[in-house]
């Protein structure tokens, strides 16, 4: 029996996250499914935003399912959310991002953006001098190879066909260059992908205006932390866009969301990039059928105009969620 660890955490987090072990539990009742804490609850129960037993619980299982956490003001604060991806080796973050209803997004959109999500701008390592601060930025030629693999075969397992490299390297010329390098090393190996890369700044634009240049984009942690956010933004929201953080041994499944302390506890957040952050952890543990069925009950709500409120729909998350597990079990 497979093991999932649920971590619901903060504001919306429960809300979005008991939707989607509804939806888990309608399509894999077989899962065993434990929860622990992140974030402020676990801060309060156990003085620790990641509490040692919540990442042993994650090592353990086959995989996580994560909602949100909100970040605090405390000195003290340091982000759960990083800290797991650095413990448990997450280096892949991997970031769909499709258009489910016409008029809702500005234009179509189907594309995977393989984000770098171990180091780059995440590297963490701040100085202070006199007149500022020094950020370091570290880009590694592993890193660069094992992200531009994880992309190469992605590509391949979805039947997508373009990769695009997204850098910096005209000014970045170190980092970037090597990062551009080992694109280009590894794509010579995949003649069977379209290969090319573009600026960062000229990406965000052709995100907007025309996003059918591309298919899978693999870019460093920042850059994909910003274009993530703007490809979701096109395609209808955050509302909508599942993220998968994965590493050679764990994986963790979130929605690209925070966790909206405004409108938590309302009933009201769009649950589905949490039920599709569900259903792409399912595909990952070897659920295919399953996560296919989830995927395919999510586009049939939205086609046939069931909508949440913040789309103008009637549905709060529970009703929508319960109309998703009608379309599962018929
Ligand atoms: C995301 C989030 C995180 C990030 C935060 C919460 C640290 O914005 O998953 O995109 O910057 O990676
Ligand atoms: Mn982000």
């Amino acid at each position: 029996m497979k093991r999932i660890c649920i971590l619901p955490g903060d504001g919306i987090g429960p809300e979005v996250v008991g939707c989607a072990v509804s939806v888990l539990e309608a399509v894999a009742p077989g899962l065993e499914l434990l929860h622990a804490d992140i974030g402020q609850s676990a801060q309060i129960g156990h003085h620790s935003y990641l509490p040692d037993e919540t990442i042993e619980l994650m090592r353990t299982c086959d995989s996580t399912l994560f909602g949100a956490v909100t970040s605090s003001t405390d000195p003290e604060y340091t982000s759960p959310v990083l800290a797991f991806r650095k413990s448990l080796d997450l280096y892949a973050n991997v970031r769909p991002v499709k258009s489910l209803v016409k008029n809702i997004s500005r234009s179509a959109v189907d594309i995977v953006i393989v984000r770098e999500n171990s180091e780059g701008l995440y590297h963490q390592q701040e100085t202070v001098d006199a007149e500022g601060v020094t950020t370091y930025r570290r880009v590694t030629r592993r890193g660069c190879e094992r992200i531009v693999d994880f992309a190469v075969e992605h590509a391949r397992r979805r039947k997508r066909h373009k990769v695009c490299c997204v850098h910096k390297a005209n000014v970045l010329r170190q980092s970037d260059a090597l990062f551009l390098d080992v694109f280009r090393e590894r794509m010579a190996n995949a003649p069977d992908l379209e290969s090319r890369d573009q600026l960062v700044d000229s990406a965000a634009m052709f995100l907007v205006t025309d996003p059918s240049r591309f298919d899978v984009m693999v870019t460093l942690n920042l850059y994909g932390d910003i274009l993530s956010d703007v490809a979701a933004g096109v395609a209808g929201g955050l509302g909508f866009a599942p993220s998968g953080n994965i590493g050679p041994k764990h994986s963790v499944f979130e929605p690209a969301h925070g966790s909206a302390p405004d409108i938590a506890g309302k009933g009201v957040a769009n649950p589905t990039a949490t039920i599709l952050a569900a259903a792409m952890m399912l595909d990952h543990i070897g659920m295919s059928h399953e996560a296919k069925d989830v995927e395919a009950a999510v586009s049939g709500a939205y086609s046939s105009g069931h909508l949440t409120v913040d789309l103008g729909g009637r549905h709060g998350s529970r009703s929508f969620t319960d109309h998703v597990i009608e379309r599962l079990r018929a």
